[in-house]
């Protein structure tokens, strides 16, 4: 039988290109950088599947791959899917759930801990020779244990989170979320808010939403000035879900006592980004899902969605919008 020609547009481990090859006949990007847009089209010319991460599947990439069955990403977030050309031309559209909930949820909790206990700002300090006198006052931060911990988008990572906030560090935990789920109510005994409750009453607010048009610029002005002063942000989902100018007007004006973010509206940031400057702003690359081993077992999933389409079969991971 004649093997599926398929792009794969990012590097992955060699054990899952060795699974690729024994389906497909298969072309890849083998370098660091990403790949160009431009070239993306001219690869995408001949083939059925492809697997990516991040680039836009819209109009023109479809217009460049006629013979495109199915786009498999190697992310949860599938933003970059434009899902109503997709679903036009029956391109099926895959991501990768529930293999990195737990590793997102540990650098969600690093991020907390991180701004709360202005860890690298310290780490500086001490690095820097500067740790001279014994009064400790002045490197003073805020407990995470005990407080109120308000998560934004309640989904399989957004459980993770709130596990490790009861179990691990006896916290109150507040979500919000577009469906209620009493399941996990009654499981995890975590307590629905709206988001405006949610904002005025949770001491660290953790954002963690698919970006959809209605979260596109979720956090903006209004939202901010509701939370308290001394309360702590972390983003982890996707720049967008945040209107970037209020959260950095927020900050300047000490409406919220810090930030954590792996996410911004422009990536990678801008070096002169205002935030970058802010002590009380721990940031990372978008690496919320960088362990080796979570990376590895979203590669080998996001290849065997897309042996499942090509196969004709229903991927076991295909994107809800695009079920029929
Ligand atoms: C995801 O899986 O969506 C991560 O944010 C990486 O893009």
């Amino acid at each position: 039988m004649m093997k599926s020609k398929v792009f794969i547009a990012k590097k992955i481990p060699r054990e899952v290109e060795e699974y690729l090859a024994r389906y497909c006949e298969y072309r890849k990007w083998d370098s660091d950088e990403p790949i160009s847009r431009a070239q993306l089209l001219e690869e995408v010319k001949d083939i059925e599947g492809l697997l990516i991460t991040g680039g836009k599947i819209d109009r023109e990439l479809l217009d460049h791959a006629p013979k495109l069955k199915v786009v498999s990403n190697i992310s949860v977030g599938y933003n970059n899917f434009d899902l109503e050309a997709m679903g036009e031309r029956k391109v099926l559209g895959t991501n990768t759930p529930s293999v990195l909930d737990d590793t997102v949820a540990d650098l969600i909790f690093g991020l907390m801990l991180a701004v709360a206990r202005r860890i690298p700002e310290l780490d500086r300090f001490v690095k820097e020779g500067r740790w001279q006198k014994c009064s400790d006052e002045p490197f003073w931060g805020i407990d995470v244990h005990h407080a109120t911990l308000g998560i934004i988008g309640m989904g399989r990572i957004g459980e993770a989170v709130a596990k490790r906030a009861k179990y691990g560090f006896s916290m109150e935990v507040l979500y919000y979320n577009r469906r209620r789920k009493p399941e996990v109510e009654e499981s995890l005994g975590v307590h629905y808010r709206t988001l405006e409750q949610l904002l005025q009453e949770a001491d660290y607010v953790v954002l963690m939403t698919p970006l959809t048009p209605e979260s596109t610029g979720l956090m903006g002005p209004h939202e901010f000035s509701l939370m308290k002063k001394n309360a702590i942000f972390i983003n982890a989902s996707r720049g967008e879900t945040v209107n970037e100018e209020a959260l950095i007007a927020a900050l300047e004006k000490g409406q919220i006592w810090g930030a954590g973010l792996d996410v911004f509206s422009q990536e990678p940031v801008d070096p002169g980004n205002p935030l970058l400057k802010m002590p009380n702003v721990v940031t990372v690359p978008h690496i919320g899902s960088a362990t080796a081993k979570t990376r590895f077992a979203m590669a080998m999933l996001a290849a065997q969605n897309l042996v499942k389409a090509l196969q004709g079969e229903v991927p076991p991971n295909l994107v809800e919008e695009l079920r029929v």
